[in-house]
């Protein structure tokens, strides 16, 4: 989309049009709805009012959707945003550690997913972008939610940091290739990121960042949300925990673990109960901090599997019975789900090269009943353990 025609699209006519598009978006066929809306609209406005329409019903993936619905989007600035519930999880911890009114750069900001959480948040806040369009797109997120924050469109690595209590900076990790692993690939670059993580700082970065990248005194946090991990995060200066170098949170609860409850690695023969550490405490390094939550030990120094005598409640893991332990032996295994009647079988594995698929079709499950096969490590032999969810 051309600057020109997102600033038409929020002239008189482009709202009404964007309105009428996204009213009529997902009830009626798109091409008819064109075909309609072309009639009285010029073909290059009601095209970027379906792109609209298109992403704000997409939209409802990541954002409120109260807010999805008056947001404006770009499609990679889309793809980019952060998350809602991530966003103000970190807009809240810096507001908590530097107090409200605390004036903060988002230094790319995008379409403005986290600008709009800081500056609900209660920070005075101030976005800059690279992008043109981007950065009319985040202001215009910023007027259409009612929230009070600045947007410019600047290079962020020459933008000047003094006067701000901290800067949070969600650098682009995406190529023209895809997403960029490499965080010397990230745009501004990884020698900006040490720079910014020198004073009081909070940078996004790939959840698979390697830990000795993460420079002394910073502290990582990695975020899931409904088990599934989002992001990493790097805190510096007065934003980071005393003392804590990892750290993982769960979303939506906000339960957190750290390097300081790690008692470190504790392994263990099985016992009646197997725990699946979450995500983010898995990528924290923080398995055997969960292992101590539940009383438990790794199965394997190696295997990020716990297991524990009791059935305990924790957020950090999720918590299996052990019904049976059976040797990796297929054609065994084939006999056991045919005399258990088990036709909806799950199949979960871990430091093994099996694959999920291939064994689930070659123990043809057929029965009603359904199962859980858990294909581990155990003594250093591989293992199926039969595991019921608590
Ligand atoms: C991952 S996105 C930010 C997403 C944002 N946090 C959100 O929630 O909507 C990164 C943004 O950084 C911008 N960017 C890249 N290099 C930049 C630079 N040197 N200065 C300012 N912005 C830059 C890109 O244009 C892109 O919009």
């Amino acid at each position: 989309m051309e600057r020109a025609t997102f600033d038409a699209l929020r002239s008189v006519e482009g709202a009404g049009l964007l309105a009428e598009a996204s009213a009529a978006y997902g009830r009626e066929d798109e091409f008819a709805l064109g075909t309609r809306l072309r009639r009285a609209h010029a073909p290059d406005l009601v095209a970027a009012a379906l792109t609209q329409a298109r992403l704000r019903a997409r939209a409802v993936d990541k954002f409120a959707p109260a807010d999805a619905a008056r947001m404006f989007f770009t499609v990679d600035g889309y793809e980019q945003a952060t998350r809602v519930r991530v966003a103000r999880h970190r807009a809240e911890r810096l507001a908590a550690a530097l107090g409200r009114g605390a004036t903060v750069a988002d230094l790319c900001c995008g379409i403005g997913g986290d600008l709009v959480e800081l500056a609900r948040a209660g920070l005075t806040v101030t976005g800059v972008e690279a992008d043109e369009l981007t950065a009319a797109v985040a202001a215009a997120n910023a007027a259409a939610l009612g929230v009070p924050a600045q947007v410019r469109h600047a290079d962020a690595t020459t933008t000047d940091r003094t006067g701000y209590a901290a800067v949070v900076c969600d650098p682009a990790r995406r190529g023209g290739r895809g997403r960029v692993f490499d965080p010397d690939a990230y745009r501004p670059p990884w020698s900006f990121v040490l720079e910014l993580l020198a004073a009081t700082a909070c940078v996004k970065v790939a959840p698979g960042l390697p830990h000795e990248r993460i420079p002394g005194g910073v502290e990582a946090e990695w975020v899931s949300e409904r088990g599934e991990v989002k992001e990493a995060a790097l805190w510096s200066g007065d934003l980071a925990c005393d003392g804590v170098r990892r750290r993982a949170t769960l979303l939506p609860s906000g339960a957190t673990l750290t390097d300081r409850d790690d008692p470190g690695p504790v392994v263990r023969p099985l016992g009646a109960y197997l725990y699946e550490p979450d995500g983010a405490v898995i990528r924290a390094g923080l398995v055997t901090a969960a292992a101590a939550r539940v009383g438990g030990g790794l199965l394997d120094p190696s295997i990020a599997y716990v297991t524990a005598d009791a059935a305990v409640g924790t957020p950090f893991a999720r918590g299996y019975r052990v019904l049976d332990t059976l040797p990796y032996d297929v054609k065994a295994l084939r006999r056991y789900v045919r005399d258990h009647g088990i036709g909806v079988l799950t199949v979960k594995k871990r430091g093994v090269g099996v694959e999920p698929e291939k064994l689930r079709a070659a123990v043809r499950p057929r029965g009603e009943r359904t199962a859980t096969f858990v294909v581990t490590r155990v003594a250093g032999a591989a293992t199926v353990l039969v595991a019921d969810p608590l």
